[in-house]
């Protein structure tokens, strides 16, 4: 095979690729391009493998957090509950599709740095499971707010270990110098805890930390659980407060090239448990319920995008731009974080890569480039197929109209068959709020 397959759901037969036994052409040429393909089956799988794993570990005393930003509309969020899964949202937008998709409010927890007062109430309104705090100000707003409607809440609160994750820093949220959460080093962990503590209309049940992404071993949730679990002995100690809950948050990696390693998932999360266990023993804390919150890992390697190829353009001695017909509209990755990723000639994978060319979309900016130097076939032409690996998480959630650019369906793989989860926007939805 003259082209990477990076995971087990990629096949070749003939000149086509086939994802989860699926044709890529024959999808293509039902749905139209480009288009979001979906592996139900392995998102499945993969819940399934993360709960058992955290079971294992934990036993009763575990959540597994899907985490929406990843990839939110009402399908997904169904398969979540059906597969038995809490999920994290950031927006109202995210918990009224969740809500809407009939997603249990009691196994939501509502994230994010910068909540707004709308945000808060229908949090509270929608009787959310959990409101994991960021800042004071938040905390100030929440009395102010649960105590009008007679609720108190349970929350968590966000706290910054300290931990640099060594991946690229534009998604590296865990040091002191973040937007997110309360730094432990500087006090302001300790600070929130009394405040926390200090309020009639929020229970705090105890505290979350997200290090980082890309994660592939199991070193960054050990060093963040150690700092975790050694401030939440100090705050016993200091305010006799014992937390029920220990959210490490997501980050575990995926592979977008075939030099990125497997990750060995519940390996991973059993060294994690066996940490835990030992360093609530020694500290005499009792083992909280462990909370997980993938995202990523969850579903980015059920995605795949299939584009149609329209302009193949060599400049002598220079490069050749090979154009699809979407781009930095459905897939921002690169342009964004220099994101790397494997591209297969999806309708010729029975031809050597004689060439390597920029694959770049149709949007008017230079900058929209999926993938430099990719190897394709020399024959490439105006009507074939390119498909881009791992473009399940962080692709439809950061999609956008720029240049009024209608956004790709999702069509869901499950059981040999396919469905439409999300339908590909019209020309008039993209006038629907236009006055
Ligand atoms: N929990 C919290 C609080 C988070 O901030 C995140 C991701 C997650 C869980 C899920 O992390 P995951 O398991 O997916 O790594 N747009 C970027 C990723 C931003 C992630 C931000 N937070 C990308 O395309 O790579």
């Amino acid at each position: 095979m003259d082209y990477p397959l990076l995971s087990d759901n990629l096949t070749v037969n003939g000149n086509a690729l086939y994802f989860d036994g699926r044709n890529v052409c024959e999808l293509a040429a039902k749905y139209g391009t480009p288009l979001y393909l979906m592996d139900e089956d392995r998102i499945r799988a993969r819940c399934r493998e993360y709960r058992a794993a955290m079971r294992a570990a934990f036993g009763e005393k575990s959540a597994v957090l899907y985490a929406a930003k990843a990839s939110a509309y009402k399908q997904m969020f169904r398969i979540m509950h059906e597969e038995g899964m809490h999920a994290d949202v950031v927006s109202s937008g995210e918990l009224y599709t969740a809500l809407q998709a009939g997603f249990p409010a009691e196994r939501l927890w509502f994230h994010s740095s910068n909540k707004t007062d709308e945000d808060l109430r229908l949090a509270l309104q929608s009787n959310v499971g959990r409101i994991v705090a960021d800042s004071m100000e938040e905390l100030a707003a929440l009395q102010r707010i649960a105590a009008k409607t007679g609720k108190v809440p349970e929350i968590l609160l966000r706290l910054t270990p300290g931990i640099d994750p060594h991946t690229f820093e534009a998604v590296a949220t865990g040091q002191v110098d973040s937007k997110f959460g309360f730094g432990i080093e500087t006090g302001a962990a300790e600070e929130a805890v009394r405040f926390a503590l200090s309020l009639s209309s929020v229970r705090l049940v105890g505290f979350h930390c997200h290090v980082g992404s890309q994660v592939f071993d199991s070193d960054v949730f050990l060093r963040s659980a150690k700092i975790m679990l050694a401030f939440m002995a100090e705050v016993r100690d200091t305010f006799g407060y014992v937390a029920d809950v220990l959210d490490l948050g997501g980050g575990y990696g995926v592979r977008y090239l075939p030099s990125d390693p497997e990750l060995h998932l519940s390996a991973n999360i059993a060294e994690i448990g066996a940490f835990l266990l030992a360093e609530c023993d020694r500290l005499a804390y009792p083992l909280p319920l462990i909370a997980l919150e993938p995202g990523r890992s969850l579903v980015a390697d059920a995605g795949l995008t299939v584009y149609t190829v329209g302009v193949v353009k060599p400049i002598p001695g220079v490069r050749t731009y090979v154009s699809v017909d979407g781009g930095m509209t459905d897939n921002i990755r690169h342009a964004l974080y220099g994101a790397p990723y494997t591209v297969l000639p999806a309708s010729r994978m029975d031809e050597p890569p004689a060439m390597r060319a920029t694959v770049v979309g149709r949007c008017c900016e230079s900058g929209d480039v999926i993938q430099p130097d990719v190897p394709l076939p020399g024959t490439l032409q105006r009507g074939d197929l390119l498909a881009v690996c791992t473009t399940g998480a962080y692709h439809y959630s950061m999609a956008s109209n720029y240049n009024r650019l209608p956004r790709p369906p999702i069509v869901m793989l499950r059981n040999g068959d396919d469905y439409l989860a999300v339908r590909r926007e019209t020309l008039d939805d993209l006038l629907q709020c236009d006055l």
